[in-house]
């Protein structure tokens, strides 16, 4: 699972989305305290940065060593690699102890862990009372009405090569295990539904499909899902390959405190 990263690592930096900053404030809002925040499986630390402008210190944690190497610097967030035989305690003690951080974020990955060990961790490592965990992930991308059925004709060309983990991720976190308390920003089985907003080229659009675990694994076992010709069909519904558009990432959240 983990070296499902590795490889694309370098692209995905630019091409992955950013999340829109009220959704940080949003989070801070409703911590009690804003010392410590953990963002695992950081990637490149898209929502560590996004994190920083609230608490003083930020981890982002990943077991992709090759996606730290292209991790964004920033004063305050400290990059950490715990590979995924890191022991819970070692993982706790790394992050800061029990009862010491204030949120926990986990953006686009949380549904590759091993989420009983991962909940448990996050269960002693956060404050409590005070400390949260969000989760969130996005799955479609809405375009126009040319581009959405060309995007999932080839969508469905990557269904065999994902992980079934995924499956969390293609039904917005439905039936993801959530073991939180309700804080009133999506809860076991009723995600909060949000759009991340983004203006992309086609250029970049297929930069971040390139980086989709799904397109790696075919590759590697030799199946270009990106061939030509599925190229010159998504570029010509997307309007020409120099054209920005407005586009909209459907995202899902769930967010809870420790259950006391
Ligand atoms: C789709 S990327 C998301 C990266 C970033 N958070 C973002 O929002 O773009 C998933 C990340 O989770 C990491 N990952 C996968 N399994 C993990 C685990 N068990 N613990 C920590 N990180 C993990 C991968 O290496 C990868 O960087």
């Amino acid at each position: 699972m983990a070296g499902l990263f590795d490889n694309q690592a370098d692209l995905y930096l630019d091409a992955r989305p950013t999340y829109p900053s009220e959704w940080y404030s949003m989070l801070a809002a409703r911590t009690l305290h804003h010392n410590l925040a953990w963002d695992a499986g950081t990637g490149n630390g898209q929502a560590a940065i996004g994190v920083a402008e609230h608490y003083e210190q930020v981890i982002g944690s990943d077991v992709s060593e090759a996606q730290l190497q292209h991790a964004m610097p920033h004063p305050k967030v400290k990059y950490l690699y715990t590979p995924l035989s890191i022991s819970k305690d070692e993982l706790l003690a790394s992050i800061g102890g029990e009862n010491s951080v204030d949120l926990v974020t986990v953006a686009q990955a949380v549904h590759w862990f091993d989420l009983p060990k991962f909940y448990s961790v996050v269960t002693r490592l956060l404050r409590k009372p005070g400390g949260v965990l969000a989760v969130w992930c996005y799955n479609d991308i809405v375009v126009s009405p040319t581009f959405d059925p060309v995007m999932k004709r080839f969508h469905d060309t990557t269904l065999p090569y994902w992980s079934p983990n995924i499956r969390y991720a293609f039904d917005g976190y439905k039936t993801l295990p959530f073991p939180f308390e309700n804080i009133g920003l999506g809860s076991e089985g009723q995600p909060l539904a949000l759009d991340i907003p983004k203006k992309l080229s086609f250029e970049g659009f297929l930069r971040m499909v390139r980086t989709w675990s799904a397109v790696v694994t075919a590759k590697n076992q030799g199946v270009d899902l990106l061939s030509q010709m599925v190229v010159r069909d998504l570029e010509s519904a997307w309007g020409g390959s120099d054209l920005v558009r407005s586009i909209a990432y459907k995202a899902f959240m769930l967010a809870g405190k420790v259950k006391l």
